[in-house]
């Protein structure tokens, strides 16, 4: 079964990492057929918008993307690349699971932690004006309809993953409205729909202390926006950097699948980029469409993938922001390696 897939390989490093993604899917024998489609700066520099409209018109043609990180000109009247892309496709959640990778030795050796992050609202409403000269604002917006469509989402995805708590983290003592409506939503889908999945409330600020500290506690992060888009990094820190944190958006009619970094312009051109954290955003894909398609072979592949690149690590074939050696493409022929033997 032939899939097709839109490929956006970015800004920065993402051409590179792109490349070696498809290299890998290549020699596990995914049948892909990639549609490649602009975004960001590579966008500009072709006379388009940052997000095309053909980029999106393809993405919910084919229903699945993975895409390569993309740059926004900061402060330049851009509109934000990603926001746009998530909003226009009403990709209401991201999902970014963070977990201990065997080989590589970090502070703790077993965090197992999904964030899951409202995509389409809080602070990145775009909504920002100037009030008076000096005086600037920026609206945080929370509607009811999206605060329970994240809730559910995050409830379902803990029943279908035998998962067992969700944490939502919050700052409802300050914002009473905004963050306010986000808990009483989470807590009513918990109290109605899924009494058996534990939930807690937990201030964001004593939150990142607790996560830091203890991380083996958290399951399920339930976040905002903003808070989502912090949390994740701060994660990322736990389990060797960003590096090796994959992430997914899904929404009713389309799924795009991307690495939680950005694009990275202190080590473009250098080679050094690591590309694995796409490489899993792209082996999520894989998961995707042998559950939503029911294609068995997707599935194998994908196990076959994770098998490859976790014991590339295992054999201290790492990058350089692992504490290994390797660029790009010899990170990439080792997992290719391991894919054959
Ligand atoms: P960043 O994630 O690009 O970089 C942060 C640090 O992590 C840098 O030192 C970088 O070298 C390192 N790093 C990131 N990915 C790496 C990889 N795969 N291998 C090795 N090292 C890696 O974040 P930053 O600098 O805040 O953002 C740079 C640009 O990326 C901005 O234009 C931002 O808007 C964009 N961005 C795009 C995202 C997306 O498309 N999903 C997400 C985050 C940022």
């Amino acid at each position: 079964m032939t899939h097709h897939v839109v490929l956006i390989p970015g800004d920065g490093i993402g051409p590179s990492i792109s490349d070696s993604v498809r290299k890998i899917l290549a020699a596990a024998g995914c049948d892909i057929e990639w549609h490649e489609h602009v975004a960001g700066v590579a966008a500009l520099a072709k006379g388009r918008d940052t997000m095309p409209d053909e980029t999106l018109e393809a993405i919910e043609h084919y229903k699945l993307a993975l895409k390569g990180p993309c740059s926004t000109p900061v402060g330049e009247g851009f509109r934000s690349v990603n926001v746009t892309l998530r909003k226009r496709l009403n990709l209401y959640a991201a999902v970014r699971p963070v977990k201990s990778l065997p080989g590589i030795k970090t502070r703790y050796d077993d965090v197992d932690i999904i964030i899951v992050r409202e995509n389409t609202e809080g602070l990145y409403s775009g909504v920002e004006n100037e009030v008076l000269p000096g005086v600037v604002m920026s609206m945080k917006v929370a509607s009811e309809v999206a605060c329970n469509r994240i809730a559910h989402w995050a409830f379902r995805y803990a029943t279908l993953n035998r998962r067992k708590r969700i944490t939502a983290m919050h700052k409802a003592n300050i914002m009473k409205l905004t963050d306010g409506l986000f808990i009483k939503c989470a807590r009513n889908v918990h109290k109605h729909e899924y009494p058996n999945i534990e939930y807690e409330e937990v201030i964001i600020d004593a939150g990142c202390m607790k996560i830091v500290q203890e991380p083996k506690r958290f399951d399920i992060l339930l976040l905002e926006n903003l808070y989502g888009d912090v949390m994740s990094d701060l994660c990322a820190g736990l389990v060797g950097g960003l590096g090796v944190v994959p992430g997914a958006n899904f929404g009713e009619h389309a799924a795009v699948f991307e690495a939680v970094h950005g694009s990275a312009p202190d080590i473009v051109g250098k080679g050094i980029a690591n590309p694995l954290a796409l490489l899993m955003s792209a082996q999520m894909m894989l998961e995707h469409i042998s559950i939503e398609r029911d294609d068995a072979k997707a599935g194998a592949q994908s196990a076959a993938i994770k098998q490859a690149y976790e014991k590339a690590i295992m054999d201290g074939q790492k990058t350089k922001d692992l504490g290994g050696e390797l660029g790009t493409d010899a990170f990439t022929d080792a997992v290719i390696e391991r894919l054959k033997g």
